[in-house]
């Protein structure tokens, strides 16, 4: 099958990439600027600005993709040292996407939503359908980008489909994200001994190990379209606090140094997130189910990060 993923050289496209190579697509990658892994995979890799409506249009017509990962996009903590060009990267450049698929009769979008849409007030555990107050302009980007898909879906007949993704935890570093102190407490034990987190102890927000993100990914996309019930889902792996995943770190790589030292703007942004999603309707419709809790992931992680990171301490 014919795949072209938006936003390839972030933390959740450079993954994809393989898996969908490995599984043996046409897999055409585009970011706005190459990443250096660019030269070394072997498939098509496309520079593209989504915030160019003809440039999209443009770059779907030539590749004709049956399906596109829309994965474009600015974090939440980035996002809010320029809300604006957050805003045209999130929401125009979504409406770019959904528009140049419609165009070019691309069968299905899959979109990456987050848990940054939701906002106080929460219940503890977090359903797909509650009153949504995000507190970030990428939380108010990626609710209107899952109404737009919705759109387009009822509309259109543009086969929509998006997850709302907990902090993510993989070997490839996140790009200004505000849940980046739990990868970070991996990397930086590994690569220096220490690291001083920019959240409370307490901090606790839904996260999920990459391999599991991405098989939700792939697993909902191949959902026959019947079984859906909706356009959007959450899906969860598993809640620690801040404490927890240190504690963790520091069992797996001994003499790791994590303290904490929170940064009032970013602590804010995680005050403000579930910290559990009910992920019961992803279960029901598609059979998503995680793999990974914390102990799982850092035992798998943990390996590829030493591979990774030259001189990592053992
Ligand atoms: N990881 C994202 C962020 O921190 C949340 O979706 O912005």
């Amino acid at each position: 099958m014919k795949i072209l993923v938006t936003g390839a050289g972030g933390q959740v496209g450079l993954d994809l990439l393989r898996i969908l190579h490995a599984r043996g697509d046409e897999v055409h990658a585009s970011d706005v600027a190459l990443p250096p892994e660019a030269l070394q995979q072997d498939l098509p890799w496309h520079r593209l600005d989504v915030t160019g409506a003809a440039e999209v249009d443009a770059l779907v017509a030539a590749v004709a993709p049956e399906v596109v990962f829309h994965l474009a996009a600015i974090l939440s903590a980035r996002g809010e040292a320029d809300p604006q060009r957050t805003y045209a990267i999130n929401q125009n450049g979504t409406l770019n996407v959904l528009e140049a698929c419609r165009r070019n009769s691309v069968r299905q979008v899959i979109f990456t939503s987050t848990i940054a849409v939701f906002g106080p007030p929460l219940p503890d555990l977090v359903p797909d359908d509650i009153a949504l107050h995000p507190t970030t302009m990428y939380g108010v980007t990626k609710i209107a980008g899952e109404l737009l898909g919705d759109y387009y879906f009822r509309r259109y007949g543009l086969d929509f489909r998006a997850v709302r993704f907990p902090g993510l935890i993989s070997a490839v570093l996140p790009g200004g994200g505000t849940s980046d102190y739990a990868p970070l407490m991996y990397f930086e034990a590994l690569r220096v001994g220490h690291y001083e987190a920019f959240c409370r102890p307490d901090a606790t927000i839904p996260l999920m190990y990459m391999p599991d993100a991405l098989r939700a990914l792939v697993e909902l996309s191949e959902a026959p379209r019947e079984r859906l019930t909706r356009s959007v889902y959450n899906v969860a792996a598993f809640s620690p606090t801040a404490r927890e995943i240190a504690d963790e770190v520091a069992r797996a790589v001994p003499g790791a140094d994590i303290t904490f030292k929170p940064d009032p703007a970013r602590q804010a942004i995680l005050d403000s997130w579930p910290k559990a999603l009910d992920d019961s309707l992803a279960r029901r419709d598609w059979g998503w189910i995680p793999r990974h809790d914390l102990q799982a992931m850092t035992a798998d992680l943990l390996p590829k990060l030493r591979e990774l990171l030259p001189g990592a301490s053992t």
